[in-house]
């Protein structure tokens, strides 16, 4: 990853929950998958990432491993997982790689969280760094809003970036950064950063599956994101189309029954 830092190429992360979305994203070529603990949001329904267990993570990191055997995954430590002892923390991550299947672990947190990446680091597993909006600090943060906006702010996030990439991160998540904070973060450091709303400037992006495919009954715009499908429009109308037919008899079909004399029985296909 540092070698396609230094050759300017940009590095693709988007985040999986389980067997299907990892096996699409793998397909359609995706650098690195993160099981993110936004399935709290996305897929458990919650309002936030608080929530979120270290055994909703590893329950759904083994279901992305399944669907995407050769690209590296990322699994976030969920809230409150790195924060107690060096042991509970290495117990918990033990239990990402060990149960999970990851190939690392993302934290998020600064300078306050660099002695636990230096203690994981050095028990063998890599670890991306993750700051600017941290949602699992929202309640202290007191909403989702813009990092880096004046100096004292953009100062402390360069000082965390480094301190994260001496502490061994492999990498640096940078959420809702300035563009011109974040751009600067990624001169300064050797590993890459890899932006979420926070600009241009950054080695690599990643964002939540179900923004890049509006993958949502109430999907709301955030300036940040692109979508570039809308599955939820397309999902709705598929099962209302469904419900529609069997209501009216037009499903199933003639083509879709079986009978005694059939010259193909045994096959469900085709
Ligand atoms: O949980 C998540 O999806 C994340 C990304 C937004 C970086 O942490
Ligand atoms: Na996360």
């Amino acid at each position: 990853m540092k070698k396609m830092k230094q050759d300017g190429e940009k590095l693709t992360m988007i985040t999986a929950y389980d067997y299907p979305s990892a096996r699409l994203a793998e397909e359609a070529g995706v650098d690195m998958l993160l099981v993110g603990d936004s399935l709290g949001n996305v897929v458990l329904g919650y309002d936030s990432t608080v929530p979120v267990t270290i055994d909703d993570m590893v329950y759904h990191s083994r279901a992305v491993k399944r669907g995407a055997e050769h690209t590296f995954i990322v699994t976030d430590m969920p809230f409150m997982t790195y924060h107690g002892g060096i042991d509970e923390t290495l117990k918990n991550v033990r239990r990402i790689m060990q149960e999970g299947h990851a190939h690392a672990v993302k934290m998020e947190g600064g300078m306050e969280i660099c002695l636990a990446v230096e203690s994981i680091v050095k028990s063998g597993v890599p670890v991306l760094g993750h700051i600017g909006l941290t949602p699992q600090s929202v309640n202290q943060i007191g909403g989702y809003r813009i990092q880096g906006k004046d100096e004292q702010d953009a100062r402390r996030l360069i000082e965390d970036a480094k301190a994260l990439e001496r502490a061994g991160a492999f990498g640096v998540v940078l959420e809702l950064v300035t563009e011109e904070v974040a751009a600067e973060i990624s001169r300064q450091l050797s590993i890459p950063t890899i932006g979420i709303g926070a600009g241009r400037g950054c080695d690599g992006q990643v964002l939540v599956y179900h923004d890049v495919l509006k993958y949502d009954s109430d999907y709301r715009e955030k300036r940040f994101v692109k979508t570039f499908a809308d599955i939820g429009n397309e999902i709705r109308r598929g099962i209302r189309e469904y419900v529609q037919e069997v209501k009216s008899g037009q499903f199933p079909g003639k083509e879709h029954v079986f009978h005694a004399d059939d010259s193909v029985v045994d096959s469900l296909y085709g």
